[in-house]
């Protein structure tokens, strides 16, 4: 393995089932994702239910940039950019809140929530200074779906909609799962931050190989049956959407046990309230099948993972750091399931949680393997001979093949080309 500052050829480093080492270690290669990925493609930014009132604002990033999710005074959702456009300091220092200006810690400028500059201070000394052109950066595209705010910096390209493709079809099950229709995120985030590339976590989100394994410990101790459903005798899937994202779907094994909120380790004795509210709103049959297949585990490119149960957000720091936030899923109107699915989250993705910490043990192991020289390859075979396409055309395999990360990949080294 050679790192130089020659031009990267990506070609010669993915090939169809296999990925060079030096992809998840390279400095270069990282400033070339941050161009080429997060500041082009569509980035996963927040939810709209972070920002339910006028003046409602939260700080999020979209890859390394520090971006203003907010509704402003207008009641408009928008993506400001979190610089002064004086002498460049980081205009907004607190995680969230409610005002209508900004005013830059610094020397004092005052911008409005829709992003103009609205004063400054001590004003004699800027004679005949306009102020158009000195309002805050802008994300230049803004898309929302059902709730999801994305962002991309890049003016032309795909539309959302063209980007999400078949994953929409994920979003729509997990918002189906609400008796409302719409999803209330406001649990708060925990923030786990991981001395590993952010593939890795990319990939591993919808690796059916490793759970038998990495979380076989948490398996046992809870007597869940979930090991199961990455056995060799499953019927549940990897799917590769295309455009990078990739889900497992587990709805063939819960359709095989036919139970309501089996999916969740519950049952509908245990959750009536929710139960109830689902029958009304979509009537007891499409209830039924919506509480069986339950909520999607799917990554949508190139950092929102529904996890069922959970959101995850990936955000890249450096080439050998992330910071994966989390939080529970959370429906709105309906309190009771919402407490079991924040206590669920808490046990499996918390700060002493039982699932997360297996994983990204793997991940910070994964990224020291990666310095290692020989072998420099990392094999992405499994399953390749047994791909095949479902109804809709996706290629599918069984839920612990590499089809998602054979997916990833292809996906990566085209816009890295481009
Ligand atoms: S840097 Fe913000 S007012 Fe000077
Ligand atoms: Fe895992």
């Amino acid at each position: 393995m050679s790192i130089t500052t020659d031009e990267i050829d990506y070609s010669a480093l993915i090939q169809p089932a296999r990925v060079n080492s030096r992809l998840y270690i390279d400095k270069e290669i990282f400033q070339e994702e941050i161009e080429k990925i997060w500041n082009t493609t569509w980035v996963y930014v927040g939810h709209v239910s972070e920002v339910p009132n006028r003046n409602d604002y939260i700080t999020k990033s979209i890859g390394t940039t520090p971006v203003l999710l907010l509704r402003d005074r207008h009641g408009e959702i928008r993506l400001l950019l979190n610089k002064c456009p004086h002498r460049g300091n980081q205009l907004c220092a607190y995680k969230e809140g409610n005002r209508s200006t900004f005013t830059c810690p610094y020397h004092a400028w005052t911008f409005s929530n829709t992003g103009d500059l609205m004063g400054v201070a001590l004003p004699d000394g800027y004679e005949g200074m306009s102020k158009e052109g000195l309002g805050l950066g802008k994300v230049p595209r803004l898309g929302i779906y059902r709730g999801f705010v994305f962002g991309s910096f890049a003016e032309t390209g795909p539309s959302l909609d063209e980007h999400l493709g078949g994953a929409k079809a994920a979003i729509d099950q997990l918002c189906d799962n609400s008796p409302a229709g719409e999803l209330d995120l406001r649990a708060g985030y925990l923030k786990h931050r991981t001395k590993a590339n952010w593939k890795f976590m990319l990939e591993n989100e919808t690796d059916g190989y490793h759970p038998g394994f990495v979380h076989g410990s948490i398996f046992q101790v809870t007597s869940t049956r979930i090991a199961e459903l990455y056995s060799k005798d499953s019927s549940a899937l990897t799917r590769d959407y295309g455009n990078g994202h990739t889900e497992f779907d587990l709805r063939g094994e819960w359709r095989r046990i036919d139970k309501p909120l089996h999916w969740f380790g519950s049952s509908a004795e245990q959750q009536p309230a929710y139960v109830k509210a689902m029958e009304e709103a979509y009537g007891p049959e499409r209830a039924r099948k919506i509480m069986i297949d339950g909520t999607p585990h799917t990554m949508i490119f190139p950092n929102l993972f529904i996890a069922e149960i959970q959101i995850f957000v990936l955000q890249p720091v450096a080439v050998d750091e992330t910071i994966q936030h989390v939080t529970a899923v959370q429906f709105k109107d309906a309190p009771e399931i919402n407490r079991r699915l924040r206590q669920q989250t808490m046990g499996s993705v918390g700060p002493a949680g039982m699932l997360l910490a297996d994983d990204t043990e793997m991940y910070e192991r994964n990224h020291r393997g990666a310095w290692v020289r020989d072998p420099e390859w990392l094999v992405l075979s499994r399953g390749q001979l047994r791909e095949r396409k479902d109804e809709n055309g996706y290629t599918v395999g069984h839920v612990t093949d590499e089809v998602p990360q054979r997916g990833i990949w292809r996906h990566y080294l085209k816009l890295m080309q481009e």
